[in-house]
């Protein structure tokens, strides 16, 4: 038996996956083809991708009816983002004596060096790989020679052309719902009309916290996890003194470090002025950017849409002049929550433990911060934010004459 994998979002499947799948199929005389969709890949930021569920059902209404075609539930099932390598020995396991095919498109074979475990897919697996009409063919033959070289089985496969992403049939169906052009000539009928009962793509997922928070434990460390967990907790204790909205402040204490561990590239993907006001030229800093980042993924990815919560995210790390009260208590509980033990902190720990619980007595609290914050800066002899120190300044004055 020949059995073929394609992998994907599919977010939504379209015509031209289904073509490809059976270019490979009919050209490399397979018996099967599994679309296999992925799930929630940590490493996209920028968006959220559409429930499993969804993904699976309008793939099955897609391939309704067409011979050879079949879905697998392997990736999405799985509790841990499945990486390739994964999935193909997966097949093995399920098909002992069929040959794989791993089917890509041309744009990936260069990228195949960088796969986790490329050496072991070589070995269990061979590739088709999809030749778009007017694709640039000395690349296409380097790439593949250059696999061959590196141990892996590579087949051309003569692919039709579709021109559709996925992403512009999300598009169209956002700006001009469900009945848009574009979905009727690329999505299956049967899917199309899943679209429009689930009334997907129209607007963004709404917040989902056990998602979001599931999400954020995959991608940060342990501990940092830990430590958002204790953000939140004591930012719910401090908003309790002061008067301040409690479900806000734990909600952005919980996130407020979700954009910690996001690499230099990762930042192009969520905004590429990201990357700019990361540059140290710029006066900024990747320790510092985790703020802004963290408040897009929590908007793009985990559909939080309060301003209040997204502020505090993006402050937290360097303050702001003007930050309101939520961002003020996230701010604040950063410095105070009981796992960071440092000496400058114990200072603050303390003071803010006798302090008014007034307007005054909180943003006395951050002064204090500030200067913690300025002087281990200084210590390192790092680079110190103006926005910090702006933000000294302002709360400076917000405190009045309080010591
Ligand atoms: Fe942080
Ligand atoms: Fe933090």
């Amino acid at each position: 038996m020949r059995v073929g994998i394609s992998g994907g979002t599919f977010d939504p499947i379209h015509t031209g996956h289904i073509k490809s799948a059976l270019c490979a199929k009919e050209q490399l005389s397979l018996d099967k083809v599994f679309f296999v969709p992925c799930g929630e890949p940590p490493h996209k930021l920028s968006r959220r991708i559409t429930p499993d569920a969804d993904r699976v059902e309008m793939i099955k209404r897609s391939i309704d009816g067409i011979e050879g075609l079949d879905v697998s539930t392997y990736e999405v099932d799985k509790e841990e983002y499945s990486f390739s390598v994964d999935t193909v020995k997966y097949f093995a396991e399920q098909y002992p004596t069929a040959e794989l095919f791993f089917i890509i498109g041309a744009d990936v074979v260069g990228e195949l060096c960088h796969w986790k475990s490329i050496d072991e897919i070589f070995k269990i697996c061979s590739f088709a790989v999809l030749k778009r009409p007017g694709c640039d063919e000395e690349k296409f033959y380097r790439d593949i020679e250059e696999n061959r070289k590196n141990g892996g089985t590579l087949y051309e496969v003569a692919d039709a052309q579709v021109d559709v992403a996925s992403e512009q049939i999300r598009e169209a169906v956002k700006n001009q719902g469900p009945d848009a052009e574009i979905v009727k000539k690329y999505v299956a009928p049967k899917a199309a009309e899943y679209i429009k009962e689930k009334e997907l793509y129209v607007k963004e997922l709404p917040f989902d916290e056990k998602f979001a928070l599931a999400d954020m434990k995959r991608r940060l460390k342990p501990e940092r996890f830990k430590h958002c967990l204790r953000v939140s907790a004591e930012a719910v204790r401090i908003a309790k003194e002061f008067g301040i909205d409690e479900e806000k402040c734990r909600i952005a204490g919980l996130f407020h470090d979700c954009g910690k561990e996001v690499s230099f590239h990762q930042l192009y993907w969520l905004d590429p002025k990201l990357q700019d006001e990361a540059l140290p030229e710029n006066g900024g800093s990747m320790k510092v950017i985790h703020g802004p980042a963290g408040s897009l993924i929590a908007r793009k990815k985990y559909g939080i849409i309060d301003r209040e919560i997204l502020d505090a995210i993006r402050f937290h790390v360097t303050g702001a002049p003007d930050m309101g009260p939520v961002a003020q208590v996230v701010f604040l509980a950063d410095y105070t929550e009981p796992g960071r033990d440092d000496e400058a902190l114990k200072d603050i720990r303390k003071y803010f433990a006798t302090c008014p619980r007034t307007e005054e007595g909180l943003a006395a609290a951050i002064v204090k911060a500030c200067d913690s914050s300025i002087a281990f800066v200084k210590s390192k002899n790092d680079f110190l934010c103006p926005a910090t120190l702006a933000t000294r300044e302002a709360f400076y004055r917000k405190k009045g004459d309080i010591q």
